[in-house]
């Protein structure tokens, strides 16, 4: 594999992972919202734990660190879609700061509480999958356009560390990310998982 294929298979398999994870999130919420699921707390925190230590801590930063800069630094044609990208990424850990306190207050049964979840995830789901569309579109096929060999070769080292470029250190590393996957996909009730639905 080139060092190109590499760049480009890895965001976009982070982006699948991501989807996956954020529409399960999404069906579980509104079922559990319309009285068809018990809510399985530990399976909802699990998630957003997910969410926040994967596409927040390590996926977009990448993308503001390394991917983004490097297209600014070949070509000035999508500075205004990067701007918006990056709008989108300072606006996210907010959107998921405020799934977590719905989700405390579901947890407390607060009326209201569960309706309120499920619309904020099926917002999330949304903003993130036309957030993830606009990237394939514009940013990579403008990547893949302009990019030297060598632009390739250290997006597609960033991108293969886990290394929480916020924080210098690592997070954790792409096995414990698997096994995680792994975990919640057990848990997320069929069709959407394997879990069993209760
Ligand atoms: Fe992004
Ligand atoms: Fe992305």
């Amino acid at each position: 594999m080139t060092p190109q294929q590499q760049a480009l298979s890895i965001v976009r398999n982070e982006h699948i992972t991501l989807i996956a994870v954020i529409d399960a999130l999404k069906y579980v919420a509104t079922d559990v919202a319309a009285g068809k699921l018990t809510p399985d707390y530990k399976l909802l925190w699990s998630i957003l734990y997910y969410i926040e230590e994967f596409p927040e801590r390590l996926h977009h930063p990448k993308e503001d660190a390394v991917l983004f800069p490097r297209l600014r630094a070949r070509t000035a044609d999508i500075n205004a879609t990067l701007d918006e990208l990056e709008r989108q990424h300072v606006n996210s850990q907010p959107a998921l700061d405020r799934l977590k306190a719905v989700l405390g207050r579901m947890e407390a049964d607060i009326p209201g509480a569960k309706a309120e979840f499920a619309e904020r995830c099926a917002t999330y789901a949304g903003f993130h999958r036309q957030h993830m569309a606009l990237e394939e579109a514009v940013v990579l096929s403008k990547a893949t356009e302009v990019f030297t060999d060598q632009d390739w070769v250290e997006v597609a080292q960033a991108f293969a560390q886990n290394k929480d470029p916020l924080r210098n250190g690592a997070v954790h590393d792409s096995d414990w990310f698997r096994q995680f996957y792994r975990h919640i996909v057990a848990l997320v009730p069929e069709p959407w998982g394997v879990g069993e639905r209760k």
